[in-house]
Protein backbone atom coordinates (compact mmCIF):
# COMPACT_ATOMS: atom_id res chain seq x y z
CA UNK A 1 0.00 0.00 0.00
CA UNK A 2 1.50 3.26 -0.62
CA UNK A 3 1.24 6.06 1.72
CA UNK A 4 -2.57 7.58 1.71
CA UNK A 5 -3.95 4.76 0.84
CA UNK A 6 -6.09 2.40 2.78
CA UNK A 7 -8.24 -0.51 2.55
CA UNK A 8 -9.63 -0.01 5.71
CA UNK A 9 -12.62 2.28 7.08
CA UNK A 10 -12.76 4.79 10.04
CA UNK A 11 -13.88 1.87 11.79
CA UNK A 12 -10.97 -0.78 10.87
CA UNK A 13 -13.48 -2.52 8.77
CA UNK A 14 -12.26 -3.48 5.54
CA UNK A 15 -13.50 -0.74 2.40
CA UNK A 16 -11.36 -3.19 -0.17
CA UNK A 17 -9.28 -6.11 -0.08
CA UNK A 18 -6.06 -5.44 -2.13
CA UNK A 19 -3.47 -7.49 0.60
CA UNK A 20 -3.08 -9.33 4.18
CA UNK A 21 -0.24 -6.96 4.82
CA UNK A 22 -1.36 -4.24 7.33
CA UNK A 23 -4.25 -6.32 8.54
CA UNK A 24 -4.69 -7.31 12.67
CA UNK A 25 -5.29 -10.92 13.99
CA UNK A 26 -8.89 -9.56 15.18
CA UNK A 27 -10.18 -9.12 11.49
CA UNK A 28 -8.19 -11.85 10.21
CA UNK A 29 -9.73 -14.42 13.01
CA UNK A 30 -12.99 -12.71 12.56
CA UNK A 31 -12.92 -13.46 8.66
CA UNK A 32 -12.12 -17.06 9.49
CA UNK A 33 -15.03 -17.59 11.82
CA UNK A 34 -17.21 -15.68 9.52
CA UNK A 35 -16.15 -18.41 6.48
CA UNK A 36 -16.73 -21.11 8.72
CA UNK A 37 -20.45 -20.39 8.74
CA UNK A 38 -20.19 -20.44 5.08
CA UNK A 39 -18.80 -23.91 4.76
CA UNK A 40 -20.68 -26.55 3.83
CA UNK A 41 -20.03 -30.45 3.11
CA UNK A 42 -19.14 -31.57 -0.59
CA UNK A 43 -22.92 -33.31 -1.55
CA UNK A 44 -24.78 -31.23 0.64
CA UNK A 45 -26.88 -27.82 -0.20
CA UNK A 46 -24.07 -25.11 -0.09
CA UNK A 47 -24.65 -22.94 2.45
CA UNK A 48 -26.34 -19.63 0.98
CA UNK A 49 -27.59 -15.96 2.50
CA UNK A 50 -29.16 -12.76 1.36
CA UNK A 51 -26.33 -10.47 2.69
CA UNK A 52 -25.24 -9.49 -0.92
CA UNK A 53 -29.06 -9.09 -2.45
CA UNK A 54 -28.63 -5.75 -4.21
CA UNK A 55 -25.10 -5.88 -4.81
CA UNK A 56 -23.63 -6.59 -8.19
CA UNK A 57 -20.26 -7.90 -8.07
CA UNK A 58 -17.92 -7.53 -11.27
CA UNK A 59 -15.13 -10.63 -11.46
CA UNK A 60 -11.99 -8.92 -13.85
CA UNK A 61 -9.84 -11.31 -14.71
CA UNK A 62 -6.71 -10.78 -16.50
CA UNK A 63 -4.41 -13.66 -16.11
CA UNK A 64 -6.34 -17.53 -16.13
CA UNK A 65 -8.24 -18.87 -12.95
CA UNK A 66 -10.33 -21.72 -12.46
CA UNK A 67 -10.34 -21.50 -8.80
CA UNK A 68 -10.47 -18.08 -7.78
CA UNK A 69 -12.48 -16.94 -10.37
CA UNK A 70 -15.00 -19.94 -10.18
CA UNK A 71 -15.14 -19.44 -6.63
CA UNK A 72 -15.39 -15.58 -6.37
CA UNK A 73 -18.50 -16.30 -8.69
CA UNK A 74 -20.34 -19.20 -6.52
CA UNK A 75 -19.51 -16.85 -3.84
CA UNK A 76 -21.48 -13.80 -5.02
CA UNK A 77 -24.30 -15.88 -6.22
CA UNK A 78 -24.72 -17.87 -3.04
CA UNK A 79 -24.84 -14.35 -1.24
CA UNK A 80 -27.91 -13.39 -3.57
CA UNK A 81 -25.36 -11.01 -6.02
CA UNK A 82 -25.70 -10.50 -9.44
CA UNK A 83 -22.56 -11.12 -11.17
CA UNK A 84 -21.06 -9.56 -14.98
CA UNK A 85 -17.63 -12.48 -15.15
CA UNK A 86 -15.47 -10.35 -17.55
CA UNK A 87 -12.97 -12.04 -19.46
CA UNK A 88 -10.65 -9.16 -20.13
CA UNK A 89 -8.78 -10.90 -23.36
CA UNK A 90 -12.63 -10.32 -24.84
CA UNK A 91 -13.66 -6.98 -23.39
CA UNK A 92 -13.48 -3.45 -25.08
CA UNK A 93 -9.76 -3.36 -23.57
CA UNK A 94 -8.30 -5.40 -26.12
CA UNK A 95 -10.03 -2.39 -28.01
CA UNK A 96 -7.89 0.11 -27.02
CA UNK A 97 -9.84 0.79 -23.73
CA UNK A 98 -8.25 1.90 -20.59
CA UNK A 99 -8.91 -0.48 -17.51
CA UNK A 100 -10.23 2.87 -15.80
CA UNK A 101 -12.35 3.69 -18.37
CA UNK A 102 -13.52 0.07 -18.55
CA UNK A 103 -13.75 0.20 -14.18
CA UNK A 104 -16.19 3.33 -15.11
CA UNK A 105 -18.38 2.03 -17.99
CA UNK A 106 -19.06 -1.09 -15.41
CA UNK A 107 -19.67 1.48 -12.61
CA UNK A 108 -21.90 3.35 -14.41
CA UNK A 109 -23.82 0.11 -14.62
CA UNK A 110 -23.99 0.07 -10.86
CA UNK A 111 -21.71 -2.29 -9.78
CA UNK A 112 -20.56 -2.93 -6.25
CA UNK A 113 -17.52 -4.36 -5.32
CA UNK A 114 -14.46 -5.25 -8.42
CA UNK A 115 -12.67 -8.55 -8.22
CA UNK A 116 -9.85 -8.26 -9.95
CA UNK A 117 -6.65 -10.43 -11.00
CA UNK A 118 -3.95 -8.79 -12.99
CA UNK A 119 -0.13 -9.10 -13.75
CA UNK A 120 0.52 -5.48 -12.91
CA UNK A 121 2.05 -4.86 -9.60
CA UNK A 122 -0.59 -1.68 -8.22
CA UNK A 123 -3.21 -1.85 -10.23
CA UNK A 124 -5.44 -2.91 -7.48
CA UNK A 125 -4.79 0.22 -5.80
CA UNK A 126 -4.83 2.33 -8.51
CA UNK A 127 -8.28 1.36 -9.04
CA UNK A 128 -9.62 1.69 -5.80
CA UNK A 129 -8.22 5.15 -5.58
CA UNK A 130 -10.68 6.16 -8.41
CA UNK A 131 -13.96 4.05 -7.66
CA UNK A 132 -16.78 5.62 -5.87
CA UNK A 133 -16.58 6.02 -2.29
CA UNK A 134 -19.06 3.09 -1.86
CA UNK A 135 -17.44 0.62 -3.77
CA UNK A 136 -15.00 -2.09 -2.97
CA UNK A 137 -11.99 -3.84 -4.67
CA UNK A 138 -10.95 -6.93 -4.21
CA UNK A 139 -7.90 -8.59 -5.15
CA UNK A 140 -8.54 -11.94 -6.89
CA UNK A 141 -4.43 -11.84 -7.70
CA UNK A 142 -2.24 -9.66 -7.99
CA UNK A 143 1.32 -10.13 -9.79
CA UNK A 144 3.45 -11.44 -7.22
CA UNK A 145 2.63 -9.56 -5.39
CA UNK A 146 -0.32 -10.54 -3.27
CA UNK A 147 -3.19 -13.33 -3.72
CA UNK A 148 -5.10 -12.28 0.28
CA UNK A 149 -8.31 -14.63 -0.27
CA UNK A 150 -5.92 -17.64 -0.98
CA UNK A 151 -3.90 -16.61 2.16
CA UNK A 152 -6.87 -16.51 4.19
CA UNK A 153 -8.68 -19.83 2.83
CA UNK A 154 -4.76 -21.72 3.12
CA UNK A 155 -5.57 -20.06 6.64
CA UNK A 156 -9.02 -21.69 7.40
CA UNK A 157 -7.49 -25.24 5.84
CA UNK A 158 -4.60 -25.11 8.16
CA UNK A 159 -6.86 -24.11 11.48
CA UNK A 160 -10.04 -27.06 10.43
CA UNK A 161 -6.76 -29.69 10.04
CA UNK A 162 -4.62 -28.52 13.13
CA UNK A 163 -7.15 -26.80 15.75
CA UNK A 164 -4.96 -23.80 15.26
CA UNK A 165 -2.03 -21.93 14.98
CA UNK A 166 -0.17 -22.31 17.75
CA UNK A 167 3.19 -24.92 17.81
CA UNK A 168 3.07 -25.54 14.28
CA UNK A 169 5.67 -25.49 11.56
CA UNK A 170 4.51 -24.84 8.42
CA UNK A 171 7.08 -25.44 5.14
CA UNK A 172 6.53 -22.96 2.09
CA UNK A 173 7.97 -25.33 -0.80
CA UNK A 174 9.12 -23.82 -4.40
CA UNK A 175 8.94 -21.54 -6.73
CA UNK A 176 8.74 -18.54 -3.47
CA UNK A 177 10.15 -15.53 -4.92
CA UNK A 178 7.76 -15.47 -7.63
CA UNK A 179 4.54 -16.56 -5.55
CA UNK A 180 1.77 -14.42 -4.47
CA UNK A 181 0.47 -17.50 -2.96
CA UNK A 182 3.22 -17.77 -0.68
CA UNK A 183 3.45 -14.58 0.35
CA UNK A 184 -0.20 -13.81 1.36
CA UNK A 185 0.14 -17.20 3.13
CA UNK A 186 2.89 -15.63 4.76
CA UNK A 187 1.25 -13.16 6.07
CA UNK A 188 -1.54 -14.28 7.09
CA UNK A 189 0.21 -17.27 9.43
CA UNK A 190 2.53 -15.35 10.80
CA UNK A 191 -0.16 -12.68 11.33
CA UNK A 192 -2.73 -15.62 12.84
CA UNK A 193 0.70 -17.00 15.53
CA UNK A 194 2.09 -19.30 13.69
CA UNK A 195 5.46 -19.89 15.59
CA UNK A 196 7.92 -21.55 12.81
CA UNK A 197 7.28 -20.88 8.79
CA UNK A 198 9.51 -22.19 6.90
CA UNK A 199 10.63 -21.31 2.93
CA UNK A 200 11.88 -24.03 1.11
CA UNK A 201 13.70 -23.31 -2.24
CA UNK A 202 16.22 -23.65 -4.84
CA UNK A 203 18.59 -20.50 -4.58
CA UNK A 204 17.06 -19.14 -7.41
CA UNK A 205 13.92 -19.14 -6.47
CA UNK A 206 14.57 -17.45 -2.99
CA UNK A 207 13.21 -14.27 -2.28
CA UNK A 208 15.34 -11.58 -1.25
CA UNK A 209 16.55 -11.63 2.04
CA UNK A 210 14.37 -8.26 3.69
CA UNK A 211 11.13 -10.50 2.13
CA UNK A 212 9.73 -13.56 4.69
CA UNK A 213 10.85 -11.57 8.00
CA UNK A 214 11.30 -14.40 10.86
CA UNK A 215 11.48 -17.66 8.30
CA UNK A 216 13.92 -20.14 8.36
CA UNK A 217 15.49 -20.55 5.38
CA UNK A 218 15.90 -23.82 3.51
CA UNK A 219 18.04 -25.09 0.07
CA UNK A 220 17.38 -28.52 0.87
CA UNK A 221 13.87 -29.93 0.88
CA UNK A 222 14.37 -33.03 3.07
CA UNK A 223 15.99 -30.56 6.07
CA UNK A 224 13.14 -27.97 5.03
CA UNK A 225 10.12 -30.36 5.75
CA UNK A 226 11.87 -32.29 8.33
CA UNK A 227 9.16 -32.43 11.36
CA UNK A 228 6.93 -30.18 9.80
CA UNK A 229 3.26 -30.25 10.46
CA UNK A 230 2.20 -28.48 7.25
CA UNK A 231 4.06 -28.93 4.03
CA UNK A 232 2.20 -26.38 1.01
CA UNK A 233 4.35 -26.85 -2.05
CA UNK A 234 3.96 -24.32 -5.51
CA UNK A 235 4.12 -24.53 -8.67
CA UNK A 236 6.65 -22.79 -10.88
CA UNK A 237 5.38 -19.66 -12.25
CA UNK A 238 6.58 -20.37 -15.40
CA UNK A 239 4.44 -17.28 -16.49
CA UNK A 240 6.85 -15.06 -14.38
CA UNK A 241 9.69 -16.62 -14.69
CA UNK A 242 10.98 -14.66 -17.84
CA UNK A 243 13.36 -17.70 -19.35
CA UNK A 244 14.62 -18.16 -15.74
CA UNK A 245 12.79 -21.22 -15.03
CA UNK A 246 14.20 -24.69 -14.66
CA UNK A 247 14.00 -26.56 -18.36
CA UNK A 248 15.07 -29.49 -16.25
CA UNK A 249 11.45 -30.73 -14.68
CA UNK A 250 12.55 -34.10 -14.33
CA UNK A 251 15.45 -33.15 -12.11
CA UNK A 252 13.64 -30.13 -10.32
CA UNK A 253 11.07 -33.08 -9.37
CA UNK A 254 14.24 -35.42 -8.19
CA UNK A 255 15.48 -31.91 -6.07
CA UNK A 256 11.82 -29.97 -5.14
CA UNK A 257 9.12 -32.45 -5.92
CA UNK A 258 7.35 -34.05 -3.15
CA UNK A 259 7.13 -37.54 -3.18
CA UNK A 260 5.71 -40.21 -0.17
CA UNK A 261 9.42 -40.77 0.66
CA UNK A 262 10.22 -37.33 0.89
CA UNK A 263 6.88 -36.56 3.28
CA UNK A 264 8.09 -39.36 5.42
CA UNK A 265 10.25 -36.75 6.83
CA UNK A 266 7.37 -34.73 7.94
CA UNK A 267 5.32 -35.41 11.07
CA UNK A 268 2.83 -38.15 10.47
CA UNK A 269 0.04 -36.42 10.76
CA UNK A 270 1.25 -33.40 8.49
CA UNK A 271 -1.39 -32.09 5.95
CA UNK A 272 -0.22 -31.56 2.34
CA UNK A 273 -1.91 -28.60 0.89
CA UNK A 274 -1.43 -27.00 -2.72
CA UNK A 275 -3.16 -23.83 -4.10
CA UNK A 276 -3.51 -25.22 -7.33
CA UNK A 277 -2.99 -25.67 -10.41
CA UNK A 278 -1.15 -28.34 -10.16
CA UNK A 279 1.52 -29.88 -12.50
CA UNK A 280 1.63 -33.27 -11.31
CA UNK A 281 4.77 -35.03 -11.36
CA UNK A 282 6.82 -31.72 -10.98
CA UNK A 283 6.33 -30.03 -7.56
CA UNK A 284 4.34 -32.79 -6.45
CA UNK A 285 4.23 -36.66 -6.97
CA UNK A 286 0.62 -37.77 -7.73
CA UNK A 287 0.02 -40.54 -5.26
CA UNK A 288 1.11 -37.52 -2.57
CA UNK A 289 -1.46 -34.97 -4.37
CA UNK A 290 -4.13 -37.86 -3.75
CA UNK A 291 -3.28 -39.45 -0.76
CA UNK A 292 -4.56 -39.54 2.67
CA UNK A 293 -2.27 -36.57 3.77
CA UNK A 294 -3.60 -34.13 1.15
CA UNK A 295 -6.06 -31.16 1.96
CA UNK A 296 -6.04 -29.61 -1.55
CA UNK A 297 -9.91 -30.13 -1.94
CA UNK A 298 -10.45 -28.69 1.15
CA UNK A 299 -8.47 -25.76 0.51
CA UNK A 300 -10.62 -25.30 -2.48
CA UNK A 301 -14.09 -25.57 -1.08
CA UNK A 302 -12.86 -23.56 1.71
CA UNK A 303 -12.51 -21.29 -1.00
CA UNK A 304 -15.65 -20.62 -1.77
CA UNK A 305 -16.36 -19.83 2.17
CA UNK A 306 -13.57 -17.10 2.46
CA UNK A 307 -14.76 -15.47 -0.58
CA UNK A 308 -18.18 -15.16 0.69
CA UNK A 309 -17.11 -14.36 4.17
CA UNK A 310 -15.15 -11.33 2.70
CA UNK A 311 -17.81 -10.42 0.70
CA UNK A 312 -20.41 -10.21 3.43
CA UNK A 313 -17.66 -8.51 5.65
CA UNK A 314 -17.23 -5.42 2.92
CA UNK A 315 -21.62 -5.40 2.32
CA UNK A 316 -21.66 -5.38 5.80
CA UNK A 317 -19.32 -2.52 6.82
CA UNK A 318 -20.68 -0.66 3.94
CA UNK A 319 -24.51 -0.34 5.28
CA UNK A 320 -22.81 0.49 8.61
CA UNK A 321 -20.80 3.83 6.96
CA UNK A 322 -24.05 4.78 5.07
CA UNK A 323 -25.51 7.73 6.64
N1 LIG B 1 -5.03 -20.94 -6.48
C1 LIG B 1 -5.43 -20.19 -7.53
O1 LIG B 1 -5.32 -18.97 -7.52
O2 LIG B 1 -5.93 -20.94 -8.56
P1 LIG B 1 -6.52 -20.33 -9.91
O3 LIG B 1 -5.35 -19.70 -10.65
O4 LIG B 1 -7.10 -21.51 -10.65
O5 LIG B 1 -7.53 -19.29 -9.57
Amino acid sequence: MSAGFSQLDDRGRLRHLITLDGLGRDLLEELLQRAEQHTSTPGEVPARGDTLRGWTVAILFAEPSTRTRASFELASVRLGADVINLDMALSSRAKGESLLDTIWTLQAMQVDAFVIRDAEAGLHEQVARHVAPHVSVISGGEAHVSHPTQGLLDALTIRQCKGGFERLAVAIVGDIRRSRVARSAHRALATLGVPEIRIVAPPEMMPDAAEYAGARRFESLDRGISGADVVMMLRLQHERAQGAEPTDLAAYHRDYGLTAARLARANTQAIVMHPGPMNRGVEIAPDVADGPQSVIRRQVANGVAVRMAVLAHLAEARRKRAP
